[in-house]
């Protein structure tokens, strides 16, 4: 049969490699997944979208509206509402940041945005400086936009500001600066690691953007997803904030962490001039999100019904973080060279293990968990490999998203279990340690 004549596209796109993981936790009973990304299910708000889609449907007009086809750019009293949102966590009014509600555009998740990005910014060959490690499957959308990815340090205060200038220069040496689209950063209990980026690195992140923006605008993808997951700790503002006339920084963020998925409803406070291009191609791509779902989340954050939701998460998964830490201390307390970090807020704690120890997953440690019953996501998806063509081997991100407080303690036990058989067995990696 002659082959199918994909697109070029089509050949850089590959399936996430999370899919195995995700598979394995399906198959096999009993497992406890510290790998999914997925929300706590008991305190999903099956009640508050009960109540909100009765109360919608027992206005005929506006049950006709909401199960009418809706706009390109998302419901205006939605939009609205989600500007006010951000504006009240920085403490300024819309004004102050140059935005206004046409500037907002509500997607299908915030993973819709992360890819009309792209597609409204890159060409093969563009550069993008992403915090190393990242969201594994924004580097997969940058994969299928055939986009080279910058790999940038963290340490504690998350994004190091001073490397990314660094990294720039050298661009600049080399004459690729011109190729330099898009910094990325999910600034607020990152996935995959829990940092956050300190709060005098904000400002200092838009200035270097700004000094290296000769040739063209170079934007910051500013990916806020998990903001309002914060357990301990003030709320930081945003780096938005520090973008006054609305020019180098798209904030993108969702109801997804704080609500529910399922609704699977994004947003985004745009630079003006990038609202049309994104709104053209979202056009090609649905012509608007679910309408339904934009009229619920309007309800609920018209009635209070999202603020009292996002404080009792924080109560649960307080508590959760708290169960995985304290089981941390109590099961590799006494591991040489392991550590891990302890993040205010978000889904995920970063453990890294002895150096030479291999996480990843073609190492030992993945099946000896699964043979445990537990399951991690190998830290090495979060990366790019560095100029060496190095790749570190020895992380594991831990969500506390699903499994309850016991059950994260007993994964967090079982992966002990794991890792003890390969001190035992001497095995490949643990040589090194
Ligand atoms: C950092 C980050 N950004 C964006 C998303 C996309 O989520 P959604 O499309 O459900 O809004 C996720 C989902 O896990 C994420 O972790």
């Amino acid at each position: 049969m002659p082959p199918l004549p994909l697109s070029d596209r089509s050949g850089r796109t590959t399936d996430s490699p999370i899919t195995f993981f995700i598979q394995k936790a399906l198959e096999t009973p009993g497992l406890i997944s510290l790998a999914a990304g997925l929300v706590d299910e008991g305190s999903l708000p099956t009640a508050d979208v009960a109540a909100a889609v009765a109360a919608i449907m027992a206005d005929p007009a506006a049950g006709r509206a909401a199960l009418q086809y809706g706009s390109t750019q998302g419901l205006p009293s939605l939009r609205e509402k989600v500007l006010r949102h951000v504006c009240a966590a920085d403490g300024v009014t819309p004004g102050d940041i140059g935005l206004s509600p046409d500037d907002v555009v509500l997607t299908t998740g915030s993973q819709q945005l992360l890819y009309l990005l792209g597609e409204a910014l890159f060409d093969p060959g563009d550069i993008v400086l992403a915090e190393a490690p990242s969201y594994f499957v924004y580097h997969g959308v940058l994969q299928s936009h055939g986009v080279r990815v910058v790999p940038v340090p963290m340490d504690d205060g998350g994004l190091d500001v001073a490397a990314l200038d660094a990294k720039l220069a050298d661009l600049k040496r080399r004459g690729e600066l011109g190729r330099v689209k898009l910094v990325y950063t999910v600034d607020y209990f990152q996935n995959p690691t829990g940092l956050t980026l300190a709060a005098d690195r904000r400002p200092k992140l838009v200035e270097v953007v700004k000094k290296y923006s000769t040739e063209h605008r170079i934007l910051i993808l500013e990916d806020a997803a998990y903001r309002e997951l914060r357990y301990t700790g003030p709320d930081l503002p945003s780096v938005k904030r520090f973008d006054p006339t609305n020019e180098f920084v798209a904030y993108a963020s969702t109801f997804s962490k704080p609500l529910s998925p399922g609704l699977k409803l994004g947003y985004a406070l745009l630079p003006s001039d990038l609202v049309a291009p994104v709104l053209h191609l979202k056009g090609n791509h649905d012509f608007g999100s679910a309408n339904l779902a934009q009229h619920v989340v309007d309800r609920l954050l018209a009635s209070g019904a999202f603020d009292r939701h996002v404080e009792e998460l924080r109560r649960v998964y307080r508590a959760k973080r708290d169960a995985m830490l304290a089981a941390l201390d109590a099961e590799f307390g006494d591991v040489p060279g392991a550590s891990w970090t302890v993040p205010g807020g978000g889904l995920y704690v970063w453990l890294t293990l002895p150096p030479g120890v291999d996480a990843g997953p073609a190492g030992p440690l993945v099946p000896a968990a699964l043979e445990a019953g537990v399951l991690y996501v190998p830290g090495e998806f979060g990366h790019v490999p560095g100029e060496g063509g190095e790749l570190p081997r020895n992380e594991c991100r831990l969500s506390f998203g699903v499994a309850d407080a016991a059950g994260v303690r007993e994964g967090v036990r079982r992966l002990r279990a794991a890792y003890r058989t390969l001190e035992r067995a001497g095995a490949r990696g643990l040589a090194a340690v």
